[in-house]
Order: C-alpha cells, then sequence, then structure tokens
C-alpha cells in the first residue's frame, strides 16, 4: 500500500519544486529568497542562472548545505546560504542585508532596500508545521520584508493536501474499494495541521487579515514538460495527473493597501521538531534533495 502512496507524494513534491523554479526565473525579479530552502538542489540549479540566490533555514540545516553546495559551485558569489529562523524578522533582514539589526549597516551590503528590485520569496514545506502563533509571526515578517523590500511572497503549502490526494485518487483508479479505503485512512492521519491558513474556508480571510492580497496561479502553468515521477506512467495516466495541476494553486502574495495586521509576538519553532521531519523527508523524497 505504501508503495502506491510514495509516488502520489513524490510527484506533488517535484511538480511544486520545478514549478517554482520555473516561477522563479520567469518571474523577472532578479534576487529570490528560498525559506526554508531545505536539503534542495536548488542553489546549485541557481548557479548557472544570472539570479541571486538566498537559501535560508534553521542553522542545523545550513551547517549541511552550505559547505555541500559551496564544494560544488566554487566561487559563486550570487548563491549564498544563511542560517535564520523564520519567526525572527532580525535574523531574516541581516541575511538579506549583512546589518546586525534591522537600519544598522553592517559589513556586507548584500540587498539595497529599493522596492523596485524586489524579492521573490518561495516557501516549501514549512507553514504546515506551525502553530496558528508562529504562522501569525512568520506572515506578519512577510509582509514586513515585502513592504522594506518589495517583491512578492509565494507558497502552496496549504494545496499541498489537496493535489496529494487527488493525485492519489487518479493513481487508485481501477484499484477495488478495500485498498482506496485503507489509503483513505493511511493518509488522512499523515497531515494534521493546526492552523487557519490549512482550513479551506478560513484561509483567504487569514490572508487578508494579515494585510495580505493573495492572486491564485494554477500550478499547471508554471509545470514543466517533464517530470521524472511521471515516466513510467501511460500516457493516459500521465495527463490525468498533470490535469490535477490544474485545480492546485500557487498562492501569491503582495502587501495589501492600507492594512496592517495586529499580531501578538510568542513563542519560535522548535529546531529539534524539524530535524525529526526533514531527516525522514530526505529518505523518502531523494531526488529533490541534496546527499
Ligand atoms: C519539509 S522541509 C522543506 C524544505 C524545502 N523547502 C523542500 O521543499 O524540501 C521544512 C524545512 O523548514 C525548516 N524550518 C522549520 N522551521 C523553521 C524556521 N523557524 N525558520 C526557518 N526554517 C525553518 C526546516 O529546518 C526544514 O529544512
Amino acid at each position: 500500500m505504501l508503495q502506491k502512496l510514495r509516488p502520489g507524494f513524490n510527484i506533488m513534491i517535484e511538480a511544486r519544486f520545478s514549478a517554482a523554479n520555473r516561477l522563479i526565473l520567469e518571474s523577472g525579479f532578479s534576487r529570490t529568497v528560498d525559506l526554508p530552502c531545505g536539503y534542495t538542489s536548488r542553489g546549485i540549479r541557481f548557479s548557472r542562472e544570472d539570479i541571486r540566490y538566498f537559501g535560508m533555514d534553521l542553522p542545523a540545516v545550513i551547517d549541511a548545505v552550505a559547505p555541500a553546495v559551496r564544494e560544488l559551485i566554487r566561487g559563486n558569489e550570487r548563491i549564498s546560504y544563511h542560517a535564520v529562523d523564520a519567526t525572527n524578522y532580525t535574523s531574516l533582514v541581516r541575511a538579506l542585508t549583512g546589518e546586525k539589526e534591522p537600519g544598522r549597516r553592517g559589513s556586507i551590503d548584500q540587498v539595497n532596500r529599493d522596492p523596485k528590485e524586489g524579492l521573490l520569496i518561495t516557501t516549501e514545506g514549512m507553514l504546515m508545521n506551525l502553530t496558528q502563533s508562529e504562522l501569525e509571526q512568520v506572515f506578519m515578517h512577510m509582509r514586513r520584508l515585502l513592504l522594506e523590500f518589495g517583491g512578492k511572497w509565494i507558497t502552496m503549502d496549504n494545496e499541498l493536501v489537496k493535489g496529494q490526494n487527488r493525485i492519489l485518487e487518479v493513481l487508485m483508479e481501477g484499484e477495488d474499494e478495500a485498498v482506496r479505503g485503507q489509503i483513505a485512512r493511511k493518509t488522512a492521519g499523515l497531515f494534521r495541521v493546526e492552523n487557519r491558513f490549512f482550513d479551506e474556508n478560513e484561509a483567504e480571510h487569514f490572508v487578508g487579515e494579515m494585510g495580505l492580497r493573495v492572486e491564485k496561479v494554477p500550478l499547471y502553468d508554471y509545470l514543466p514538460e517533464q517530470l521524472h515521477s511521471l515516466e513510467q506512467m501511460s500516457d493516459e495516466k500521465k495527463q490525468a495527473v498533470r490535469e490535477v495541476f490544474k485545480k492546485v494553486n500557487l498562492w501569491v502574495m503582495t502587501p495589501g493597501e492600507g492594512q496592517s495586521p495586529n499580531v501578538p509576538v510568542r513563542k519560535r519553532i522548535s529546531a529539534h521538531r524539524w530535524h525529526a521531519l526533514t531527516g525522514h523527508l530526505k529518505l523518502r523524497f531523494p531526488g529533490v534533495w541534496i546527499h
């Protein structure tokens, strides 16, 4: 049964990763922030492009990723990695500018604050693990970054499970009811998210309350011609899976006019929790990660 589940996840993760790569490169932004970058190979891929890439993640991840990538792309200063905590605004600004505190200039002036230049920030695989208070902090910081530096924030974290379930439905076609039931029970327990961005009825209100405007773009629009995870499928199944991506959206967010969120400062995320999760995911989706 797990063998049937796994292709569904692999397809979704590969599609998300590849579509975001394409969107970033076609967006016209010269600077992109990958928060969290995890162990993906995006920095290596972008080292062949004319784009400034900031990979950001918790310190333990950066400690592993940064030297591995540096080894491969020696001398490319457009690619850099930074230890941050997404719930801590100062750490994000410091990563972008080299400033020790926002507003105070440090030794490396990495990014100017001209909003015309802008940042394209992508978030893949983090928001589902946040509590409501952590989520609010991250949203508040993203809005503030966009106001200060200009740009857009993109995620599809809140549509990931919907996409996975629809892909599984396609893959399960023709299976008997008992197997389908077993799969449904198995997947229902996999993701239990407790924040408002993951409640389909609440997400848009929540984004608005946080002072952001959202435009939803079908992931299909940025899907590459080829996905490795679809290679073994019949053309008919391949097409059916690709169709799913017309109904799964990237949420493209920009600051809304005249709104300002009112969010209390609350506790941070535990790095340990993340480590358990990323170790597990690296084993499950090896194609996308650096080894
Ligand atoms: C499931 S991984 C996703 C990584 C990558 N974007 C991908 O698609 O593979 C989640 C990542 O979020 C990072 N993370 C968790 N909490 C964080 C925080 N407060 N600040 C920055 N990164 C965080 C973890 O360290 C981990 O690398």
